[in-house]
């Protein structure tokens, strides 16, 4: 799992759903939001979303320091590594943890791997002011970071293996207040899920699937600024008017990564109460007649 830092998005929702079907989880977190993870586990915070429906609480077999911009220990600047929060975590590259899981887990160490990861440092910007450097972090974080995985990863996984992603209809149609390149980052992933799914399928036996999810108040798309608008808007304009919670999408994610989806892949999986399917938006009497 990479992306997880907290209980409020998705990425700790298919963890859950991951462990509920038998998983044993690992997760990948960035430095800056690691210590803060960490301590809200151990000080019990998020036991209650913990909660399995065995009862046992949701554990991670690792946590282990990702930072999804780099692929290589090389490429982390000086002034990074040197920096607070990743002077003490070591290796955090994509390839880095390639390596660490290895050394834990022997050869072929992974079956399923969770891309649930996005960063976009001008979210706010309109696409039309985004900058050069803006535009190319978006990229870089949120859809490079895929290929990367599935390059590295893929290498290290168990034949029948599976990746999932997540992305946003903002790929496909516009959505206003997307901005920053992001909408630019999930068209690139969309593609690439299409195209990785060819070169890994060929040369490691893996599939690859993203989730095209309805807006959630996670932390990430809190910091989009109008996300509470985005959830009202699609509950009221949906063919199924509650809003989407984050163990709907995390039971997609189990099932993609299941051999239960073993014909399944190169797919963008719509987890949004069906509004990718509407083309104009619904009267306020919410009237079908
Ligand atoms: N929340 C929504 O409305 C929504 C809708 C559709 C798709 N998504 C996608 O779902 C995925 C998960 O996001 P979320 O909304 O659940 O929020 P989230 O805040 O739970 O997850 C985003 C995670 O990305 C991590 N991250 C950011 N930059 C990173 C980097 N360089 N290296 C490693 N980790 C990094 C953050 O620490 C965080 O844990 C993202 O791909 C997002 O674009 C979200």
């Amino acid at each position: 799992m990479a992306g997880v830092a907290d209980d409020a998005g998705f990425g700790f929702a298919i963890a859950k759903a991951l462990a509920e079907a038998g998983a044993s989880v690992c997760v990948g977190t960035w430095p800056p939001a690691l210590t803060i993870f960490q301590n809200l586990l151990e000080r019990g915070k998020m036991d209650e979303s913990r909660r399995l429906s065995s009862g046992e609480l949701l554990t991670f077999e690792k946590i282990y320091p990702l930072d999804a911009v780099f692929d290589t220990y090389d490429e982390i600047p000086e002034d990074v590594r040197a920096s607070k929060r990743y002077k003490d975590v070591g290796d955090c590259s994509i390839g880095g943890l390639a390596g660490r899981l290895v050394q834990d887990f022997g050869d072929q160490p992974l079956d399923i791997v969770v891309h649930s990861l996005a960063n976009g440092p001008e979210v706010k910007k309109a696409l039309i002011d985004v900058s050069r450097s803006g535009y190319l972090a978006a990229m870089s974080a949120s859809a490079y970071s895929l290929i990367s995985m599935v390059s590295r990863f893929g290498a290290i996984m168990r034949p029948g293996g599976s990746f999932v992603s997540l992305t946003y209809l903002a790929s496909e149609r516009v959505i206003p207040g997307y901005g920053g390149g992001m909408s630019s980052a999930k068209a690139a992933l969309e593609s690439d899920t299409r195209t990785l799914a060819f070169e890994a399928g060929r040369r490691f036996g893996v599939r690859v699937n993203t989730i095209s999810a309805g807006p959630l108040a996670s932390r990430a798309a809190s910091a989009i600024g109008i996300i509470e608008k985005m959830v009202e808007y699609v509950s009221e304009n949906s063919p199924l008017t509650d809003k989407l919670r984050a163990d709907e999408v995390g039971h997609v994610a189990a099932f993609l990564s299941s051999p239960l989806a073993s014909g399944i892949s190169g797919n963008t999986v719509y987890v949004d109460k069906g509004y990718h399917a509407m083309g104009m938006a619904v009267p306020p009497s919410g009237s079908t007649d």
